[in-house]
Parts: C-alpha cells; sequence; structure tokens
C-alpha cells in the first residue's frame, strides 16, 4: 500500500504549483495550456492559497481581477492578459471591445467571502486599509450589478445566462433548459480544449454549439447588460450560485462594518437578508435539497446536483444545512471519495465528465466550510479526509472521478493546491 503524503510534503508541491502557474507576480492561470488565461473564481480562490506564501501576492491576485472591473460594476469571467492561441473562444470571439479583452459574462461572486478571510488573516489591518477599502467598494458595485441586471424583478435571488456563468459548464441542471438554445448560424469553430484533456472528461460538441451560440446572440446586444438577461433563453437561478452571493454579500458587510463603511454594510446585509428569505422558494421535500429554478418558465428543475447542496455555503436555517449533511452522507455512501457533483443514483451520472459526477475540492472546501459553520464537523471530516487522499493517490487534478478516485480534465491544477493549502491549514 502506498503511504500517505505528509503535510509538509503535500504543502511543498503545492506551493510549486502556485508558483508554476504564476504570471507576473500579477495573477495565476488555472493550469498551463487548457487555461492560459485569469479565470475569475480561480483567482479569488487561489489568494486564499496565496495567503500562506506571501500576502501581498494573495491581495495583488484580486486587484488585478478587478483592474478589469467593467464601468457597469461587471467582473469578467476570462480576463485575456497576454495573447494565447491554445484557448478557444479567445478574445476575438467574445469581442468586448476593451483594451485589455476580456470575456462578457460573469462568474461566481466568492470575491466578498474570499475578501474577509484575508483580512482576518493579515499581519497588519492598518497598513492595508487603504487597499482594502478600494477592494470593498469595487466588490459592493459588482453586487449591486447582479442585482440590478440578474434580478430584474426584484425576487432576491439572481439568474445565470450562461453555464459558463456558474462555473458548472455541463451539469445535469442545464440539460432541459438548454434545448431551448438554437445552434442555427454559429461561426464554424475548433474546439482547443480536447487537445489539453481527454474528450470523454470534457463538455459534447452539442452543448459547446450552444454556448457559442449564446455568446454570439449576447455580442449581437453589444454585450449590453441591460438587455442581456432578457434576451436569453436561458435563465436558471442556480442555489449554489446564489448561495455564494449571499454569503459573499454577509462577508462584505462585516467586513464593511470593521472599516466603518456603513452605506455598504447596510446594503450587502440587506441583499443576503432577502436572498436568504428567497432561497426557501428553491427547497424541495421530496428530494431533500435545494433545485435549481428556469427563470423562464419558474419550475423548479428536476436535478439532484451539487448545486443545491452547495446552498450550505451560505447561513440557512440549521434544520436544511442538517438535511444537506445526510444527502451528502447518502450519495457519498454509493462512491468511494466525497462529495460527487452529480446524485449517483441519477441514470445521467457521468462519473468522469466534468460537472456530471466527478468531485471538485473547491466544492468540498466550500460545503466543508459551511457544515462547520453549521456545528456540523461531523459530517465535514470525511470531506477533508478524502480531500487530502485524493491529492496523495492522484496528485493536483482539476476534478476526479469519485468512484476511483481517477485524475480527470487538466493537471498541475492551482485552485486544487489552494485548497489543499486550506485543509493543511489545521492539521
Ligand atoms: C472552459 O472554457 O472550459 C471554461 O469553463 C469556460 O470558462
Amino acid at each position: 500500500m502506498e503511504e500517505a503524503m505528509k503535510p509538509a510534503e503535500l504543502r511543498e508541491l503545492a506551493a510549486e504549483i502556485l508558483n508554476e502557474n504564476d504570471r507576473e507576480g500579477r495573477y495565476t492561470i488555472p493550469t498551463k495550456g487548457l487555461y492560459p488565461f485569469q479565470w475569475n473564481w480561480d483567482s479569488c480562490l487561489t489568494a486564499l492559497g496565496w495567503t500562506y506564501l506571501d500576502e501581498d501576492r494573495a491581495w495583488r491576485e484580486i486587484e488585478t481581477l478587478f483592474e478589469h472591473q467593467w464601468s457597469d460594476g461587471m467582473v469578467p469571467h476570462i480576463v485575456f492578459h497576454e495573447p494565447d492561441d491554445g484557448y478557444f473562444p479567445g478574445p476575438e470571439v467574445w469581442s468586448t471591445g476593451r483594451s485589455v479583452p476580456t470575456s462578457g459574462i460573469t462568474q461566481p461572486p466568492v470575491a466578498g467571502f474570499v475578501l474577509r478571510r484575508l483580512y482576518q488573516r493579515c499581519a497588519d489591518p492598518e497598513e492595508i486599509e487603504e487597499r482594502i477599502e478600494d477592494l470593498v467598494d469595487a466588490v459592493d458595485r459588482w453586487h449591486a450589478w447582479f442585482f440590478e441586471t440578474r434580478d430584474p424583478q426584484g425576487e432576491g435571488l439572481v439568474s445565470i445566462i450562461h453555464p459558463w456563468e456558474a462555473g458548472r459548464d455541463n451539469s445535469i441542471d442545464w440539460d432541459e433548459a438548454f434545448e431551448r438554445v438554437p445552434t442555427e448560424g454559429i461561426t464554424d469553430y475548433v474546439r482547443r480544449d480536447t487537445e489539453h484533456a481527454n474528450s470523454a472528461h470534457r463538455p459534447t460538441k452539442a452543448q459547446y454549439d450552444r454556448y457559442l451560440w449564446l455568446v454570439e446572440h449576447f455580442r449581437s446586444l453589444g454585450w449590453d447588460n441591460s438587455k442581456l438577461h432578457e434576451a436569453s433563453p436561458f435563465q436558471v437561478v442556480d442555489p449554489g450560485f446564489n448561495a455564494i452571493l449571499i454569503r459573499s454579500c454577509f462577508d462584505l458587510a462585516a467586513l464593511a462594518e470593521e472599516l466603518e463603511m456603513d452605506d455598504v454594510a447596510q446594503r450587502n446585509y440587506a441583499w443576503a437578508r432577502r436572498g436568504l428569505d428567497a432561497l426557501e422558494n428553491l427547497w424541495s421535500d421530496p428530494h431533500r435539497q435545494y433545485l435549481c429554478q428556469d427563470r423562464t418558465t419558474g419550475q423548479l428543475i428536476e436535478s439532484t446536483s451539487i448545486g443545491g447542496l452547495l446552498a450550505v455555503f451560505a447561513p440557512i436555517r440549521h434544520i436544511r444545512a442538517q438535511a444537506i449533511a445526510q444527502r451528502i452522507e447518502q450519495i457519498s455512501a454509493e462512491c468511494r471519495f466525497s462529495i460527487p457533483s452529480h446524485d449517483p443514483a441519477d441514470v445521467r451520472f457521468d462519473a468522469k465528465r466534468y460537472w456530471r459526477g466527478p468531485v471538485w475540492l473547491i466544492i468540498n472546501y466550500m460545503i466543508n466550510d459551511g457544515l462547520e459553520a453549521a456545528d456540523l464537523e461531523e459530517s465535514s471530516t470525511k470531506i477533508v479526509d478524502d480531500s487530502l487522499e485524493l491529492i496523495g493517490s492522484s496528485g493536483f487534478a482539476e476534478y476526479y472521478d469519485p468512484k476511483t478516485g481517477e485524475a480527470c480534465g487538466g493537471g498541475r491544477f492551482t485552485w486544487t493546491a489552494a485548497m489543499v493549502l486550506e485543509f493543511l491549514q489545521d492539521q
């Protein structure tokens, strides 16, 4: 039997990956080849890892991302700092007209949560006060953008208008709503992702056609966010995405309070509380978890994915957090490693295909954090143990087959390394 890796060894390997994927001390790419630019939520979660190596570098990661915030408040999901034709769709497809090109959609807003954590860890809070205040203002503007443009009826929860926004690109959650997205008329394209990763681990061509249709549709509307939500045939309210936003609103509010930025604090507490109330509408008693909602029909989507369990990242009612802990136990019992990104009992589950079954360490991290905050440590211990065991047996992969532990997707993955540093902090 292979001997388990010692924490010091794991830390060293994780640090090596962060340094290897560092670009000019300003931002970190997720992995060489497959993802050669700066991705929004990758970067924010990676900043947590940088705190163990270089505090200043951690702040820089977030500052670099927010230097590319749009004037309407949106923070794009990719910043194309340097040309690299190894990735598709590149800047010419997005065509957002910015001096440093960016994509035109966003990603899970985890920055508010990360900022607070960075501040709690910082050696000399006074020294960075101005720096942090600027970031708090920027994140506040991003939150305001969400509620203005992605919740036009003031329901308290926001929609994603492209699966790439959720980060869970090919989740089973989107299958039905995606049927409504046409593919006629899209420009011919050549995928690059399948040159870097096994195509059986990646989204299908049918899904890519629809991803591209949406991009071309939004581009034809000039990336005008006052129009995109209404114009999108794909509008889904994802409990996981909203839990991240709610948690970030709470954390930003608490941080703003400490910094005596009272307006920001009040606004963000109000968004967070309203969001928590509205999240209740996504709870499904028969499924014992939250579900996504198709905003175009108002119906809940019959798909028991990790998105509905990630809701525990927000301070939901204890009774709900307990039910989620039970669901996690139930779906993990069918796997060797927790937590599968989709319920293995569902016939659509696919152990190796991106977000249709594999384990992701960032999700394990956020769920673990939520369970601990709800005093459900017993449930969270297995998540941390499994996460570290996966690294020992299969390396720092993008994601893992929950049944076998096989490494899937890209290798030497930055946010996986950052999460390992986080998991090791108490060991
Ligand atoms: C990709 O290209 O795989 C990304 O998930 C889109 O951001």
